[in-house]
């Protein structure tokens, strides 16, 4: 077998939307299993602990979807507390014991997956198609990282050496990890970041973003309810510069899962330096300037499909999403056109309905800098083309998706997260300048490249410097244990999630030498 490329494994179940009645159905479970009495208190030892609530609200209608409230400083050092006691039993259990308790919470899930789909939609704005998909992704690691623990963790490996000596190599927790995610996958992130952490063996305290706190609630108490001991597995909800802080520059905390902006993740890298205790592991995970490369052999109507999807998805709110679309000059212009006229197409609007292709901006801010970057775009005559303008709904913080024309490759300075998309030219015989240039953004998450010559696609795939490389298809939506995702450089640490590597760097390794 491929042992631990994961080779028993098994992807969970999908729906086929395109079935008479499928949608409907779902849609209606989905509204049963509504619950407005959510209160994301702050979980600590398996105990709700109590303070002021705020409302989390949908991004798309304002209403409220239910309550939050912020982990304070006694939360964090009783949380902290209660896994240093306990972080060493669940080590010592192995491998297999923490694999029942991860897969028995994958089973919860998929059982109750209306729950879930319903705030995926109603607090991150997803739409029906990224919702199934956001949970789908969180019990795929759920199940991958249990096999995963049962296959390195469970018993030690025998390595050769000297007559009359026993070697042995075996892993062991490191200890407490803080795993902090964004909400932009609010469900999979998060427990994929904290699936992996507890599979390794380590307590975890886990704090989501302060945008989606209820659906990360949520899937905690599945774990909880899956066997997780509540001195492992503690939930403190909270904004970054305060829960978030206080989690990272703790002298307890051996590791950190980190998901979010670059930016972020540099703030944190600092803070573990300057801070007391041991030398911390940081796994980021960051942001990414993704492109896509067409030559004049591509096939049209398939860039359009698949740069229209990896840009607008929702509402290019993935980190793998499609920033900048380098096009042949040869063909540049009946290709933009043919981007254009699939961008029409898009329904703008509630993620609620069905019919909706682009859903909601996660929040005012984001959404006030996204149409401020592009009505500058716009002031200056670059944008060529935007969809969804004149139907957009009055609530809600809805940017319709925009395309905008650049100079040059490297004129995109930065990521901008959301549904815009620009688009550069380049010239025959200079695709080894384009490659360089696109890795001269210091970024190297996710790159497409769309043609019709073998030769070209193996010489992108092997220049480029990014961890996914898409050749003739969309950039989004990584499969776990098909597809392990992350990127290097300004795009994160490594090690892919949903790959094979990643559990050891939540690991300590140890080595027996016995003399038999
Ligand atoms: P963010 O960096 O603002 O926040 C991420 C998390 O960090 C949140 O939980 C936040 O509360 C916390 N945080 C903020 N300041 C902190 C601090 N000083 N100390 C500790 N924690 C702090 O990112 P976001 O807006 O939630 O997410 C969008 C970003 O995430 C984008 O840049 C996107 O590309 C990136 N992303 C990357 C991946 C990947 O796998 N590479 C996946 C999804 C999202
Ligand atoms: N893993 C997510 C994707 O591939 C971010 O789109």
């Amino acid at each position: 077998g491929l042992g631990l490329y994961g080779a028993e494994r098994r992807n969970s179940r999908g729906y086929d939307l395109g079935e008479p009645g499928v949608p409907e159905a779902l849609v209606a479970a989905i509204a049963k299993a509504r619950r407005g009495d959510i209160v994301a208190a702050p979980l600590v030892g398996g105990e709700a602990r109590g303070g002021k609530e705020e409302a989390v609200r949908n991004p798309a209608t304002g209403a409220i979807v239910g309550r939050v409230i912020e982990a304070d400083a006694a939360a964090v050092a009783a949380a902290v507390a209660a896994a240093r006691a306990a972080q060493d039993d669940w080590s010592l259990a192995g491998g297999a014991f923490r694999a029942e308790r991860l897969e028995r919470a994958a089973d919860l899930i998929e059982e109750r997956d209306a729950l879930f789909l319903g705030l995926a939609i109603d607090e991150a704005g997803k739409t029906l198609v990224d919702a199934i998909a956001e949970v789908r992704e969180a019990v795929d690691f759920l199940r991958y990282y249990a096999g995963q623990a049962r296959a390195g963790f469970t018993h030690p490996v025998a390595l050769p050496g000297p007559t009359g000596e026993r070697n042995e190599l075996m892993l062991e927790g490191k200890g407490i990890f803080a795993c902090i995610s964004p909400w932009n996958f609010p469900l999979a992130i998060f427990l994929g970041q904290v699936s992996a952490a507890l599979a390794a063996g380590n307590a975890v305290l886990a704090k989501p973003a302060e945008q989606t706190p209820l659906i990360a609630y949520a899937a905690v108490e599945i774990l909880l309810e899956a066997g997780v001991p509540g001195d492992i597995l503690h939930y403190l909800p909270g904004r970054g510069e305060t829960v978030g802080a206080a989690l990272t520059g703790h002298a307890d905390i051996i590791g950190v899962a980190f998901t979010g902006s670059t930016e972020v993740a540099r703030a944190i890298n600092r803070g573990l330096a300057m801070r007391d205790g041991p030398i911390a592991t940081l796994i980021a995970e960051t942001g990414g300037a993704n492109a896509m490369i067409v030559d004049s052999t591509a096939l049209p109507e398939q860039v359009a499909r698949d740069a229209v999807a990896s840009a607008f998805q929702s509402a290019g709110q993935r980190c793998s999403a499609l920033r900048l679309l380098c096009v042949q000059e040869d063909v540049a212009e009946a290709m933009i056109e043919m981007v254009a006229g699939a961008m029409a197409e898009l329904n703008v609007g509630d993620p609620a309905l069905l019919a909706t292709d682009v859903g909601p901006i996660i929040d005012d801010e984001a959404q006030a800098n996204i149409a401020a970057y592009v009505a500058e775009a716009r002031a200056a005559g670059r944008v060529i083309a935007e969809a969804g303008r004149s139907n957009l709904p009055a609530d809600g913080h809805f940017v319709p998706p925009a395309m905008i024309r650049l100079d040059a490759v490297t004129d995109l300075k930065r990521e901008i997260f959301g549904p815009v998309l620009h688009v550069a030219t380049w010239k025959a015989g200079e695709l080894d300048l384009l490659i360089d240039a696109i890795n001269a953004s210091g970024y190297g998450l996710t790159l497409g490249v769309h043609t019709r010559i073998d030769a070209v696609a193996a010489h992108v795939a092997a220049r480029a410097q990014v961890g996914n490389v898409y050749v003739n298809r969309n950039q989004i939506g990584a499969i776990v244990g098909s597809q392990p995702f992350g990127g290097r450089g300004l795009s994160g640490t490594g090690p892919k999630a949903g790959g094979p590597h990643y559990l050891h760097r939540f690991a300590e390794e140890k080595t027996i030498s016995t003399d038999i």
